[in-house]
């Protein structure tokens, strides 16, 4: 089955059974406390936790969806069999109850092996199953037991686990989260140990792939680390697509299946080299191009902070490891090209997208070539003296653009060790003179207009809209005849993008939107999407300003009451305030 057909078979299966599909929401979740989306049901963690009413917005408790997610913590587990830095969640979901529909473990279950066994026609007898074993807090999972057991699933091949496996989530630090139970396949013995005590989760083989993970989601995690009952209960599943599809064609990874082939392939011939002598570098390079395609068409391009960061630790790493496989220099071109033909109709924005991504790989590529011989040279040269010192790492990471994770790599070859923590010392140091050369804040003495201010939030909103959610305030500064607004984005606006903005600004003003000013706990407003100032500490009690829906942001105001208040929103100077920062300034008529 080629693995366009399993992501329809999946969400029509899930149609058919009452469920409504919902679009992918963006890699970059609305919640700003994560970097990225890592799983199917961050776009719902408001409905799941009852804040939002699921039946309002979607007229269904049931839904599914394929979902686009990124996982930055596994970099260093791609080359393995089931990791990868990108990838697709298919999952279910059935949120909160009522008299009418609802449904929970049992036939979460019973949809998820029906799906397996009828649609997939995968053998029941290699699945292994996973439940929660209990903690202090939440007693071991019998229910799912058993119902696993009433589904023929004998109890030998039925394993209970603790918090790290099978007590999903959340997310973030806290929030909603739940037991889990856990379909694992078990791939048959080549794949394995031998080991006598091998079976889900072994820790020395990858034989028994988890393949879908069932969460019944009924706990809200504070701080303190504590367990709230939910005011609801809610199922939330997920299926590694790419794990699936992987079974599903016979490979043993996704690299070899039709995801991957068509990249795999132009490994093959730019180095003339065979994927199976150098599978490691091959499947390293192969993941980081359609991670670093995926994340170019949200929006994100190449920086030293954040998503950005991120971005260009994969683009650098793939580089790196195209060195060892002597490819030429502009080799990730052609493979950005390959990943946008593999997906292009599923996702067609990277269609419309192509030459900004093809642009911005070309470019970060160039950049590094130039400083990268010299670079390895040059950290070559420190690793035969010795351990790497912070400042060192430093150096390399200013002088040649080296991650500090990549610097690590490199050490670790030679068994040297970095110094992290001093590394970290210098990059903060060198921040904290930049930021002050930068960085002017509100008050200082100069008066400033509330209007420009509020014409400042829609500004932004406005901007994250129209541009996407990479989009974050670096500074700003008002005065009483004009805003100035910089923000993270790497390239000029088109004329017609400024007209977008102002259009929109102008449009919410004359909908004469009330401004709302609430206190409530910093974690609640950043849950609730609220935007923030990263670079200011916050107290644990923060004001957040609203205007209708459309803007939400901590801020310590002063604001005008309504929209209507403003007149008109006009853009008069757009410029470049640093490297990959923008600055817009405007006024109000
Ligand atoms: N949230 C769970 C996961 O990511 C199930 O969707 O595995």
């Amino acid at each position: 089955m080629n693995s366009s057909e399993l992501r329809q078979k999946f969400l029509k299966f899930f149609e058919k059974k009452g469920h409504k599909i919902a679009p992918s929401s963006s890699l970059l979740p609305f919640d700003q406390s994560v970097l990225f989306t890592t799983a199917g049901m961050q776009q719902f963690s408001l409905y799941l936790s009852g804040e939002k009413d699921v039946i309002k917005d979607f007229e269904t408790r049931y839904l599914t969806t394929c979902q686009k997610c990124f996982r930055s913590d596994d970099i260093n587990e791609i080359g393995d069999d089931t990791h990868n830095t990108f990838f697709e969640m298919l999952g279910n979901w059935s949120i909160g109850q009522d008299k009418k529909g609802h449904y929970f473990k049992k036939q979460a279950i019973k949809y998820a092996l029906e799906f397996l066994i009828d649609e997939l026609c995968l053998d029941k007898n290699r699945f292994y199953i996973t439940i929660f074993k209990g903690n202090k807090d939440i007693s071991k999972d019998e229910e799912s037991e058993k119902i696993w057991q009433e589904q023929d699933i004998p109890k030998k091949r039925i394993r209970e686990f603790g918090e790290k496996d099978n007590l999903w989530g959340p997310v973030g630090e806290t929030g909603i989260c739940g037991p889990c139970s856990e379909i694992h396949y078990d791939r048959g013995g080549k794949f394995g140990c031998n080991r006598a005590d091998c079976g889900p989760n072994c820790n020395h083989c990858q034989r028994f792939v988890e393949i879908w993970n069932l969460v019944f989601m009924e706990y809200d995690k504070d701080k303190n680390g504590k367990y709230k009952p939910l005011s609801q209960k809610n199922v939330d599943t997920g299926m590694g697509f790419e794990r699936t599809a992987a079974i599903l064609q016979g490979k043993p990874s996704a690299y070899e299946t039709d995801l991957f082939g068509l990249i795999i392939q132009e490994i093959e011939k730019i180095s003339n080299k065979k994927y199976e002598a150098e599978k490691k570098n091959f499947r390293i390079i192969a993941d980081h191009i359609r991670g670093s395609v995926f994340l170019i068409s949200e929006g994100i391009f190449p920086s030293n902070i954040e998503q950005g960061y991120i971005l260009r630790r994969i683009l650098r790493r793939a580089i790196r490891f195209g060195k060892i496989l002597n490819l030429p220099p502009g080799f990730l071109i052609p493979l950005a090209q390959k990943v946008i033909a593999i997906y292009k109709d599923v996702y067609p924005e990277l269609l419309s997208k192509q030459a900004d991504i093809l642009t911005i790989i070309q470019k970060e590529e160039e950049k590094f070539e130039k400083t990268l011989e010299k670079g390895i040279k040059e950290t070559n040269s420190m690793i035969a003296k010795g351990d790497i010192s912070g400042k060192q790492a430093f150096d390399l990471y200013q002088s040649y653009g080296f991650p500090i994770e990549m610097t690590k790599e490199l050490a670790k070859e030679h068994a040297r060790k970095v110094d992290e923590k001093g590394f970290e010392q210098a990059l903060k140091k060198h921040q904290e003179i930049s930021r002050a050369g930068r960085e002017k804040k509100f008050g200082g003495g100069g008066q400033f207009s509330p209007k420009l201010h509020t014409a400042t939030h829609l500004l932004h909103s406005a901007l994250r809209k129209i541009l996407g959610n990479q989009v974050k305030q670096m500074g700003s500064d008002i005065t009483l005849e004009r805003l100035r607004f910089d923000f993270s984005f790497d390239r000029k606006l088109l004329p017609e993008e400024i007209k977008k903005i102002e259009d929109l600004v102008n449009q919410k003003i004359k909908q004469d939107l009330e401004v709302k000013k609430e206190e409530m706990s910093y974690e609640k407003a950043i849950k609730s999407g609220a935007l923030a100032f990263f670079k200011e500490k916050y107290p644990e009690i923060v004001t957040v300003y609203s205007i209708g829906d459309f803007s939400n942001e901590i801020c310590a105001g002063p604001h005008i009451k309504r929209t209507s208040e403003l007149g008109q929103f006009k853009i008069i100077k757009q410029e470049s305030s640093s490297a990959g920062i923008r600055r817009i300034k405007a006024i109000l008529l």
